[in-house]
């Protein structure tokens, strides 16, 4: 699915890099993902989440928490795509919510060709890993490396909205699933860290180039039973960032915390 950041001819990939007709190479890194971000388009050494975030994401993740979610997800792409397809995971992250796509599609015996871009080579070290049957590729979704129309699914978990990249990538009736934080989501660690709490606006908007299709909600509650899986969870929210050290510091002082995960996935047709 990808092209070449230089010259976006169809990359091929060989065992050990990808290569355009006009003989631009990008090597495959050991774990099997590769570098497509143009060097001029890094603004830091390290872009996207850096190690430490990666790592207490993936041990949240792997805890199953959000496995309400990725199920929604899963059957909402396989409605989506009922011969299978080409699907983008636009800011993959570790790969979690692509290898659910993944391995719904195998269990469903449908064709999947799969691709996850995320701007985190530390995120993407383990998504290439955890699914070795999708493509990998470290790229902005704000320019991604792949070419016009060839999509048939974007999924965009939590990660940056590049709505006019998303259009440009799919083909006409191609579906674009936005999963974004519910109004309560995480309610319980917010009142934890913050004096004064607000839900998150539940909002449907209209991208150009997409006609809304439908939101499903996705709800769970569940009790974090130790501090680790606590400051995991911490780790991945925008709270960690923004969050006065007092509130940080009852939020690592709690033994258990019971929150509601609450989830809202956006369903769009590209027009
Ligand atoms: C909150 S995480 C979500 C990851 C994954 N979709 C999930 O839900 O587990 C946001 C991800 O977006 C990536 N990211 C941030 N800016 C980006 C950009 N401009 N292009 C691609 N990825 C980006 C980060 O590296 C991070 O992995
Ligand atoms: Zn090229």
């Amino acid at each position: 699915m990808f092209v070449c950041p230089v010259c976006a001819g169809a990359l091929v990939r060989g065992e050990r890099e990808y290569r355009c007709p006009a003989g631009h190479s990008y090597d495959i890194a050991r774990e099997g993902y590769v570098h497509l971000l143009p060097a001029n388009r890094k603004h830091s050494k390290s872009p996207g989440d850096d190690r430490e975030m990666v790592a207490a994401r993936s041990r949240f993740l792997d805890g199953g928490w959000y496995e309400p979610l990725r199920k929604a997800l899963c059957a909402l792409a396989l409605e989506a795509l009922p011969r299978g397809g080409a699907a983008l995971d636009a800011g993959c992250g570790e790969g979690y919510y692509t290898e659910g796509v993944v391995r719904a599609f195998q269990g469903a015996g449908r064709p999947l060709e799969a691709a996850g871009v995320d701007l985190s080579k530390f995120a993407l070290k383990r998504a290439a890993r955890r699914v070795r049957e999708a493509a990998f590729a470290v790229a902005s979704v704000y320019r991604l490396p792949v070419a016009a129309e060839t999509a048939d699914l974007v999924i965009d978990c939590f990660s940056p909205l590049a709505a006019e990249e998303y259009r440009r990538v799919l083909r006409p009736g191609g579906t674009f699933l936005y999963v974004v934080p519910g109004g309560d989501h995480l309610m319980e660690m917010k009142r934890v860290l913050y004096d004064e709490v607000y839900e998150n606006p539940e909002e449907r908007t209209l991208y150009e180039g997409f006609s809304y299709v439908d939101v499903t909600p996705v709800r769970s509650r569940f009790t974090l039973p130790d501090s680790k899986s606590i400051m995991d969870l911490f780790g991945m929210t925008p709270y960690a960032w923004k969050t006065p050290k007092a509130g940080v510091e009852r939020l690592r002082a709690a033994a258990s915390l019971t929150v509601t995960a609450s989830f809202a996935i956006h369903a769009f047709r590209r027009l």
